[in-house]
């Protein structure tokens, strides 16, 4: 084991991940060794070169994560398994010509998508869920509101009922939590999918299954229900800090204050700002070495694990420095990835609309919203790869339902 290793855990990863980042990078440069839960050994690119060449380099830094020459080590119950999956014929770890194809058939199937409807879904959703808290007059804006926001719209887009959505919420959110549920959850999800795609294998609708069953290049239901498994959780978590993340900006930071009385002038503001400074996929798991290699003057070894550290390389020094222009239009961040596997484009453009609906609509129907706790005491997930609130309390005027509208 590396004694040197900064461990990807513990209060000050979780509170000041920024200067964490700075520290780490001061000290071994722009790849740092670090430790996973377990004493689990890694590498986190920080570096925003290195990073562009990790994920500009599908065949030296491979999404196979079957290539992990730390497999022998891994407990069976390790609670990372979800999020460095082995052996799941998802097309995270698909790699070569084959995930070329299902990359673009996702990529169809998501782009056909009408921006109208997804829209108006997501008001829809977004309103009723503020009907729930509107005449309290305090609500929890994680708990009550972004956390549940995300996967009922994905949920309708790719091609579930309203009346399923609910389930598929709680499913959902047991699943990504460790809680009690949590493979009740999983069981309920699959089996939801399996219903679906033998629906409309029988009767096509206009949805996201419906095309992807469609493609000309063929895939299995199994193939595609674990796709779908993977839109609707790798859509829904960062969906829902994205809109946490740029809720609390504009909670906390005086220069957004006028524009939560005023409309939506700064929301398209604060959601880039928060992709530069709280990306809400901090770390991304990852690339394996597939030889014996350099990088970042590190000695790489074959089947070596890279995190991808997009939330420190978005804030490197070398090509961001301090005082930078964040203005809406520089998207040269990672927040995305970047190459072959980053997420797919129709997914960003879908996540921009359901984030800003959500924040829109909390600004439009509770104008005079404010933090309910100090902002100091808000506290973050502990998560390794997630950058999100645990909660967000706010008080407001009370106002009445809009009811169904
Ligand atoms: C509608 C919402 C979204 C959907 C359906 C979605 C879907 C996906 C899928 C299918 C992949 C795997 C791509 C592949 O392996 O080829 C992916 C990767 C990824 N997504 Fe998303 N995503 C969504 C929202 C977001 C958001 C809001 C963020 C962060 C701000 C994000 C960040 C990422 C990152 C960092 C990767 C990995 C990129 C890499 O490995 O280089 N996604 N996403």
């Amino acid at each position: 084991m590396n004694t040197d290793a900064v461990p990807l855990s513990g209060p000050r990863f979780q509170n000041e991940p920024a200067r964490l980042y700075r520290e780490m990078r001061a000290e071994h440069g722009a790849v740092t060794p670090v430790l996973l839960d377990g004493d689990v050994p890694g590498w986190l690119v920080l570096g925003y070169r290195e990073l562009h060449q990790v994920t500009g380099d599908p065949v030296l830094f491979s999404r196979d994560s079957e290539l992990w020459n730390q497999w022998d080590t891994i407990p069976g119950d390790w609670p990372l398994l979800p999020m460095i999956g082995r052996r799941q014929p998802s097309i995270l770890y698909t790699v070569g010509e084959r995930h070329r194809e299902r990359a673009a058939m996702i990529s169809n199937a998501l782009e056909a998508s009408d921006a109208t409807q997804l829209r108006r879904h997501a008001e829809r959703f977004a309103d009723e869920l503020i009907d729930a808290v509107c005449a309290k007059g305090t609500a929890d804006l994680i708990g009550q509101y972004a956390m549940l926001l995300p996967v009922r719209v994905l949920a309708r887009l790719y091609g579930f009922s309203d009346e399923e959505g609910p389930s598929l919420v709680a499913a959902l959110n047991d699943v990504v939590d460790g809680r009690e549920g949590a493979l009740a959850g999983q069981r309920h999800i699959a089996a939801s999918m399996t219903e679906l795609l033998a629906a409309r294998r029988v009767a096509p609708a206009d949805d996201v299954v419906s095309r992807m069953l469609a493609d000309p290049r063929g895939f299995t239901d199994e193939e595609i229900a674990q796709d779908l498994i993977v839109m609707l959780g790798a859509g829904h978590q960062p969906t829902a800090a994205w809109i946490g993340n740029s809720l609390r900006l504009m909670l906390t930071d005086a220069r957004f204050a006028a524009s939560l009385f005023g409309g939506r002038n700064s929301v398209a503001e604060a959601m880039n700002e928060v992709l530069w400074e709280d990306t809400p996929t901090s770390n991304f798991a990852g690339r394996w070495a597939s030889r014996d290699t350099h990088l970042g003057g590190q000695n790489i070894r074959a089947g070596d694990l890279l995190i991808l550290g997009l939330q420190a390389a978005n804030s490197d020094p070398q090509v961001r420095p301090v005082g930078d222009d964040l203005s809406v239009g520089n998207n040269a961040h990672f927040s995305f990835g970047h190459g072959e596997h980053r997420c797919p484009f129709p997914a960003q453009e879908i996540a921009e609309v359901i984030a800003r609906t959500g924040v829109g609509v909390v600004l439009d129907r509770l104008p005079d919203i404010d933090l309910a706790v100090p902002a100091e005491s808000l506290s973050w997930r502990p998560s390794p790869w997630l950058r999100g609130l645990t909660e967000l309390p706010v008080r407001f005027t009370p106002t009445p339902a809009l009811g169904g509208n």
